[in-house]
């Protein structure tokens, strides 16, 4: 069985928070997350990360999940290193399993990079094979050092490395893929002899080839995948790329962007084909959109299912269902636990919470739907207001197919408006609308004629 292990004790100090860095986000998802999963997609059974500082905080965050956590002692009487993390995970290395190398904090690694070493490695049966890049400014990392047949001998550290070595501008990316067995005897031959006083996993590479072992070195094209989160300059370069590169396979799938650089998707959003996606969309959590959509500027959507052909402007949507067809917004607030039918109309400063409403109903301004099952054909006109809080609990409301709602009415809850029922403007309704009659409930209105010169009102002009 292959296993990962996944470096992440290391403070972050750069970082300048009191949050472990690995659990900082880039789009909506902490940085480890993306290692781990990266990871399990390349078909990698068991993970274990090595937490140090803030570990506890870490492995709750990964609460439910079958990442496995092993604690790094960390302090002044404790080593330190690459190395001494390795070590930690030792008694949970197979003789003969595949053993990767990964970092916490580097979240742009792929699964396709991780399943390529793993082959390359398995392919040309190495024993030990490193993952390494070219980069322009090799300034704080190890230099790979090959042989005059171009195979690798070792990794020199930055502040380790010859005047001749700190030209080498191939870079050692920190992930390896090591054969189990070997790894472990390797890792308890280092030692800590080196300019910054660390057990360095980088030995291992020089101790396999040093015992006769086959020992590689496989070049990553794009250096970016190894980029590492150490401060929030980082972490928004790193936002950066993560977001262009869920974009674009949204894009490559029959979804238009009208422009990826500032439309918001996380990872886990499923969009359809011929869905247009507009300037400031925010698509977050678990949401799904179905085909055909139009999701309009500045619009929020939090893990909720919106259907076929729904059209939203500059609205925001909470943990709710859309069906097929509806239009809402500009400025509309759906609330978590609102399940809109097919056909809804849902216009500016609408606000729905923990409500039903059935298909073709509409509330087109100003309204608040709150804690209802509201019917199929029903009119909530300007200004309704569904009174569910008597400011001690929270109560229903019904409103059944077909009913009309006049303008400006209160439905004081828990009250039911039957079928066809019909609500007078400006009611404030208390007790139930019945069937097919119409309920009026406000004072009735007085005229006064003559009222203003009784009074001797009129102003001068
Ligand atoms: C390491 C490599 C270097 C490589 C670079 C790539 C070594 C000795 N050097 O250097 O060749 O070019 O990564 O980024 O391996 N960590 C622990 N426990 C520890 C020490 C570190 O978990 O005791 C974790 C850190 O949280 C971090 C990772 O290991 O995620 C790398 O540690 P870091 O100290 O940054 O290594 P570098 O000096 O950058
Ligand atoms: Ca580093």
């Amino acid at each position: 069985m292959d296993i990962s292990i996944i470096l992440a004790a290391g403070e972050g100090t750069r970082m300048k928070s009191k949050l472990p860095k690995v659990l900082h986000r880039i789009c909506g998802r902490p940085i480890l997350d993306y290692v781990i999963r990266a990871s399990k997609n390349a078909n990698i059974e068991k993970n274990y990360v090595i937490v140090g500082h803030g570990g506890d905080v870490v492995k709750e965050s990964f609460k439910g999940t079958d990442v496995l956590f092993i604690h790094q002692p960390i302090g002044e009487n404790y080593p330190y290193g690459t190395g001494y993390a390795v070590m930690q995970a030792i008694d949970y290395i197979y003789d003969n399993s595949n053993v990767v190398i990964l970092y916490g904090d580097t979240p742009l690694i792929t699964e396709n990079t991780i399943k390529k070493l793993m082959e390359y490695h398995k392919d040309n049966k190495y024993d030990g094979t490193v993952l390494t890049a070219y980069v322009d400014d090799p300034t704080g990392y190890g230099r790979i050092v090959r042989d005059d047949k171009g195979q690798i001998m070792k990794i020199v550290e930055h502040k380790d490395a010859s005047p001749e070595e700190i030209k080498i501008k191939e870079i050692n990316s920190g992930i390896y893929c090591f054969k189990g067995k070997l790894l472990k005897d390797a890792l308890s031959k280092i030692d800590n002899d080196n300019a910054q006083g660390e057990y360095y996993v980088t030995d291992v590479i020089k101790i396999l080839k040093e015992e006769g072992h086959r020992v590689g070195a496989y070049l990553i094209d794009d250096s970016r995948e190894i980029y590492g989160v150490n401060n929030r300059v980082q972490l928004a370069f790193c936002e950066k790329i993560m977001r262009k590169r869920i974009n674009e396979g949204h894009m490559l799938e029959g979804v238009t962007i009208i422009n990826p650089e500032n439309t918001y998707i996380e990872p886990g959003v499923k969009i359809g084909r011929d869905s247009i996606i507009y300037p400031g969309a925010i698509l977050v959590g678990d949401t799904t959109i179905g085909e055909d959509c139009i999701i309009g500027e500045n619009t929020r959507i939090e893990s909720s299912q919106i259907g076929n052909g729904v059209r939203i402007y500059s609205s925001t949507i909470e943990e709710s269902i859309v069906g097929d067809g509806c239009r809402i917004g500009p400025y509309a607030h759906l609330r978590p636990n609102s399940r809109l039918g097919k056909n809804i109309r849902i216009g500016n400063f609408v606000e729905i919470k923990n409500s039903t409403i059935g298909d073709n109903s509409k509330a087109g301004h100003l309204a608040y739907v709150g804690d209802a099952d509201v019917g199929k054909n029903v009119n909530i006109g300007c200004g309704v207001v569904f009174v569910n809080y008597d400011g001690h609990s929270k109560h229903r409301t019904l409103v059944e197919d077909n009913a009309f709602l006049g303008s400006n009415s209160n439905l004081v809850a828990p009250v039911v408006v039957r079928e066809w029922g019909y609500v007078a403007a400006g009611s404030t309704i208390t007790h139930e609308v019945e069937r097919e009659s119409l309920s009026i409930a406000r004072a009735r209105q007085v005229n006064k004629i003559g009222w203003v010169n009784e009074k001797g009102l009129k102003r001068e002009k």
